[in-house]
């Protein structure tokens, strides 16, 4: 192992000679300094582990200011280097002062040996033990993010996405992400934690929508042994699990109203019980959570408390349905074909023009896990590098019982001039004239729909 550096500075050429040939001799590598700019450019130039320095070195003065200026000036340049000060003799007060500032320790001259060494080593020591937990920590963080997932979003509807993402990611802010089934609201929950300060700790997700009522709040909140029947022992519930971390409450529509009341509480004060317990716990958790319902409208119907959801959604992000951005639809197939070929090991290079127009073209009543399956299923039935229309297996958009309220107004007109044009074997001006519409205005609305 490397010796650890250590930086005497001292405006006395005798101390620090002195004090240099008793590190050196205990194994440390050393470097000097005489005056506060020389410490500064040391420190510039070199990593150190231990800074040891004088608190004087204006020969006239014994106030120590100069000293406690330059602690606060080696603190903004380095604020992880531990600094051990030496003060005269007596001057208690004066060394206090510099701990309080951020030194880690102090000697008094002049110095004992032993207790000098063993001071300097303990905070080389202490320091080295910091900077290795601060690199794993890093490290962690850089290996987490390889599995970070890929959230593709280059259309325009999902740039205020984005930015919000980036902007209260970082934050501690409690997050509700809303949107229909399918829109990525789990990808957006795991980039915002990915971001944040919190992502060297665990994110813990719990599913409101997968868990039988009875052992809801037992999995919220743990419970002791006996709490229940089943109770044979105690158990951790998922808020301490994320206690320093991210809580994910997916599904959160579907928390009875009776939790409803618990949550509500442990987001307020931050304290709850296991269940059969009446010990307080504090618990620090940030708090994202996600659903596809409309939370306004179940406040409005009795199903959801009003002050709860004023605590999840300090900052609302809200994602657009796939059909409100089809420029992703390209690049969220390409993504899905390379996934899923590189799973399956099959060779395919891309979609035809016509399967990429049906892609373009579909409802995506599913969002993007619709287009995600579809691109799998086509892998499969795929028998050239290619992807065709036909691989695709997708509906007609056919006007079956109660299809066209699903679709949008876009999608009914382009549905119906498909139709007109079939009937009238692709003849415009027949065509238009059913639709009552000019040849013109058709023509328009094919260039527009890519018909
Ligand atoms: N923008 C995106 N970029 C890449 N992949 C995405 C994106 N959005 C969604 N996906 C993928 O689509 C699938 C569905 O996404 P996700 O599970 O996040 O949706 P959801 O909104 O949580 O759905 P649900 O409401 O049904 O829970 C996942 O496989 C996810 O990886
Ligand atoms: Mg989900």
């Amino acid at each position: 192992m490397k010796s650890a550096r250590v930086l005497i500075a001292d405006d006395q050429a005798d101390v620090v000679e002195a004090l240099r040939l008793l590190l050196k001799g205990e194994g440390f590598e050393i470097e000097t300094a005489h005056s506060p700019a020389g410490i500064l450019a040391a420190l510039e130039s070199h990593d150190f582990d231990v800074v040891l320095m004088d608190l004087n070195y204006t020969r006239d003065t014994t106030s120590g200011q100069e000293g406690l200026d330059l602690l606060a000036r080696i603190q903004a340049l380095e604020a992880t280097v531990p600094v051990v000060v030496m003060t005269a003799w007596g001057s208690v007060e004066l060394a206090v002062e510099a701990m309080r500032r951020g030194a880690r320790d102090f000697v008094q001259k002049p110095w004992d040996n032993a207790r000098l060494t063993a001071t300097v080593r303990t905070q080389s020591e202490l320091s080295r033990a910091l900077k290795r937990s601060q690199r794993l920590e890093a490290e962690n963080r850089l290996l987490r993010s390889g599995d970070r997932p890929a959230l593709i979003a280059e259309a325009p509807a999902m740039q205020p996405v984005l930015q919000l993402i980036a902007r209260v990611g970082p934050s501690d802010a409690n997050v509700l992400i809303t949107g229909e089934p399918g829109t990525g609201k789990e990808v957006v929950a795991r980039s915002l934690y990915a971001v944040s300060g919190r992502a060297s700790r665990p994110m813990v997700t719990v599913n409101a929508g997968g868990l039988a009522e009875g052992i809801f709040e037992s999995e919220l909140f743990g419970h002791v042994k006996g709490a229940f029947t089943d109770a044979k022992m105690d158990r951790v519930g998922r808020f301490e699990l994320a206690d320093g971390g991210t809580l994910f409450l997916d599904e959160i529509a579907n928390v009875p109203l009776n939790l409803q009341a618990k949550l509500l509480r442990v987001l307020e004060t931050g304290e709850m019980e296991r269940v059969g317990s009446s010990k307080t716990k504090r618990v620090d958790a940030r708090v994202i959570s996600a659903t596809n319902a409309n939370l306004a409208e179940e406040v409005a119907n009795g199903r959801f408390r009003q002050d709860l959801l004023f605590r999840l959604n300090t900052i609302e992000i809200h994602l657009p349905p796939l059909r409100e951005r089809r420029e992703d639809i390209p690049l969220l197939a390409a993504h899905f074909l390379r996934a899923h070929a590189q799973r399956y090991r099959k060779h395919l290079e891309g979609f035809d023009p016509s399967a990429m127009q049906a892609l373009l073209d579909n409802p995506w009543q599913g969002n993007v896990r619709e287009l995600n399956h579809v691109v799998e299923r086509a892998i499969l039935m795929a028998s050239e590098a290619l992807i065709r229309l036909a691989d695709l297996a997708l509906r007609p958009i056919a006007a079956g019982t109660g299809r066209l309220e699903d679709m949008s107004l876009e999608e009914v007109e382009a549905f119906l001039i498909k139709k007109a044009l079939a009937r009238y074997n692709g003849n415009v001006s027949h065509a238009a004239a059913a639709l009552g519409l000019s040849r013109s205005a058709l023509y328009r609305r094919l260039e527009r729909f890519g018909l």
